[in-house]
């Protein structure tokens, strides 16, 4: 077949909703963009763990600490489905992760502010889960199917994050004057990196055409970015707080919220490495890949001690 009839095959699937899958034929863009997206997005995962995982030794209670435990794992499980799906498309997941390390692969910017305080927790939870699952719930219908399928799980997960921010800012913001001062505080910090989350404009975005066409992607950084203000514009008055933005205002004739314009220059700052934490996660990502060496040395061992025995099962039944 030649490529222009694979081609339409693929394109015509994708017009028909029909998932692409592993052994399908793409063309290479299809695949390249793919690579890059779902290891970005395991790398996210992973990386996010580390701003939180400055808490689980200082949350305030047991139940607190078991809650974010839980949710702290539940993102490791998530970068491990990812992982997977970077896979299916012909890439090694070691290669994976030595593009982090070197600096070539991104994660989301957002990983890269520090944790000051526990309310920090609430405002991640809350916020940051909140921009990630309305960017997910859409990636459940993307058309590769072992990342569509991988998104599905996440997002049944990510709800419960949002919701275990949003229970420790409830409580603090009826606690004591200092507690909701660090309620405000923390939102007042968390706030325009989350909206960064959904990335350049969509006049900027230079991945995001093709995407939509190979629907990739279903909705624009600016669409999902609105939906969230939309959203999160209604909770904080839940909370009693306010969002850091005085140009934030309900707008009759949008029916939507009107709101500040991103600090861009951070943005693409923080973007290029320059960000507060960018240094210290990528060395603990790299410390903690270098002190795992023994483990991954370890399983391969048993893995073809393991196969050399079936192997030999197998012989031994054919004699
Ligand atoms: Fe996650
Ligand atoms: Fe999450």
């Amino acid at each position: 077949m030649s490529v222009q009839e694979l081609e339409k095959i693929f394109l015509s699937k994708i017009d028909q909703e029909i998932k692409i899958e592993p052994k399908d034929w793409m063309p290479d863009a299809y695949r390249k963009t793919l690579v890059r997206q779902i290891s970005q997005h395991a790398h996210s995962e992973i990386v996010g763990m580390l701003p939180e995982g400055n808490w689980i030794g200082r949350a305030p209670s047991l139940k607190r600490k078991a809650i974010l435990l839980a949710k702290v794992q539940d993102e490791a499980g998530h970068g491990l489905y990812l992982y997977s799906a970077t896979e299916t498309l012909g890439t090694t997941r070691e290669q994976t992760i030595i593009d982090l390390h070197s600096g070539k692969a991104k994660y989301s910017s957002i990983f890269n502010y520090p944790t000051l305080t526990w309310a920090d927790i609430g405002a991640i939870g809350w916020l940051v889960d909140g921009a990630a699952i309305l960017n997910q719930v859409m990636l459940c219908r993307t058309s590769y199917g072992p990342y569509a399928r991988a998104m599905v799980r996440i997002c049944k997960e990510e709800s419960f994050h949002q919701r275990q921010g949003f229970d420790i800012l409830m409580v603090l913001s009826k606690g004591t004057p200092e507690q909701r001062d660090m309620c405000q505080d923390a939102i007042n910090r968390w706030w325009w990196p989350s909206l960064m989350m959904f990335g350049p404009h969509d006049s900027e975005s230079t991945n995001s055409e093709q995407s939509t066409k190979w629907k990739i992607k279903r909705m624009s950084n600016d669409e999902l970015r609105q939906k969230f203000v939309d959203m999160i514009a209604e909770q904080v008055k839940v909370l009693n707080m306010t969002l850091p933005d005085p140009h934030l205002k309900w707008n009759e004739q949008t029916s939507h919220y009107d709101f500040g314009e991103i600090n861009w220059t951070e943005f693409w700052n923080v973007v290029k490495g320059n960000g507060p934490c960018n240094k210290q996660r990528l060395e603990a990502r790299r410390k903690a890949w270098d002190e795992g060496a023994w483990v991954r040395e370890a399983a391969s061992v048993y893995a073809a001690k393991r196969k050399a025995r079936e192997a030999k099962k197998e012989e031994k039944q054919i004699a």
